[in-house]
């Protein structure tokens, strides 16, 4: 097992890459803190852990809410006694919109949630790790942020500032032994892209190798940049997907 005994907050966890990188992540060994704002989803993804001998709880959070993520690293803390991966996975999508007819509210949102929700979840927890002497920060960016399509600005650039904000931290935090990796997804069949529009034209994307990525691709990714397998690599984006853009 690759992650025996270590403690891990999944933000975003009540579903799709996230909800699989905990079940991943608990069937390697390590005990989990779902963080999201689906409590239903959330309870599910607990009850599936613990009933199959792994360890879990549920934090109710806001990612884009400063109070609720402190309070999500003190209920860890309270619960474990430490901290040592933190995946800021929580993200939401956009309407296919023309720049001039984003809602500025919309905008908003978007960062509040995809980027604000990654400096306060690395705000909170850096003083912990710093002082257990290291830890591992892993951002759910996407493919988007690099290579952006139209019509979803607000979100494509969220997700470059969330590469960018990785790179970021991982020179400031690399001194203090913790290490900051992203993944960029490309298209994964999850319910953020189900409930989207892009799934109508699904079939038109290119899939260099044969299918969509699957949640679980994405939480074995993930896996790799949470153990020992990745102890050398910091500020990087690892891009799942399947080919699509090369
Ligand atoms: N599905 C894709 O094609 C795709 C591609 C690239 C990147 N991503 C990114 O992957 C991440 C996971 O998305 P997914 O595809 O699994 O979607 P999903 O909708 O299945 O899961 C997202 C989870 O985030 C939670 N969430 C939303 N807002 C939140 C908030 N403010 N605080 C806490 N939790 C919140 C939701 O309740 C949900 O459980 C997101 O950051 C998304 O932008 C998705």
């Amino acid at each position: 097992m690759k992650l025996t005994d270590k403690v891990a907050i999944i933000t975003g966890a009540a579903s799709g890459m996230g909800k699989a990188m905990a079940t991943l992540f608990a069937l390697e060994g390590a005990r989990l803190v779902i963080a999201d704002i689906d409590d239903k989803g959330s309870e599910q993804t607990v009850n599936e852990i613990n009933s199959t001998n792994g360890k879990a709880i549920f934090v109710h959070t806001d990612v884009s809410k400063s109070s609720d993520v402190k309070n999500l690293i003190d209920a860890t803390i309270d619960e474990f006694s430490k901290i040592d991966i933190l995946v800021n996975n929580a993200g939401i999508f956009m309407k296919m919109t023309p720049i001039e007819e984003i809602d500025e509210t919309v905008w908003d949102r978007i960062y509040s949630v995809n980027v604000k929700g990654i400096f306060h979840g690395t705000k909170y927890v850096v003083p912990v790790m710093k002082k257990s002497g290291g830890g591992i920060i892993i951002n759910t960016a996407s493919m988007t942020g690099q290579r952006p399509g139209s019509m979803q600005s607000a979100y494509a650039s969220s997700k470059g500032a969330a590469i960018t904000l990785t790179k970021a931290l991982a020179s400031e935090l690399a001194p203090f032994k913790i290490r900051v990796n992203c993944i960029c997804p490309a298209l994964t069949e999850t319910p953020m892209l189900f409930n989207s529009e892009l799934w109508k034209h699904v079939s038109e994307a290119p899939h260099p190798l044969g299918r969509l990525s699957k949640p679980e691709d994405i939480a074995h990714a993930a896996l790799y940049l949470a153990s020992d397998d990745a102890s050398m690599v910091t500020g990087i984006c690892l891009e799942i997907t399947g080919g699509q853009g090369v």
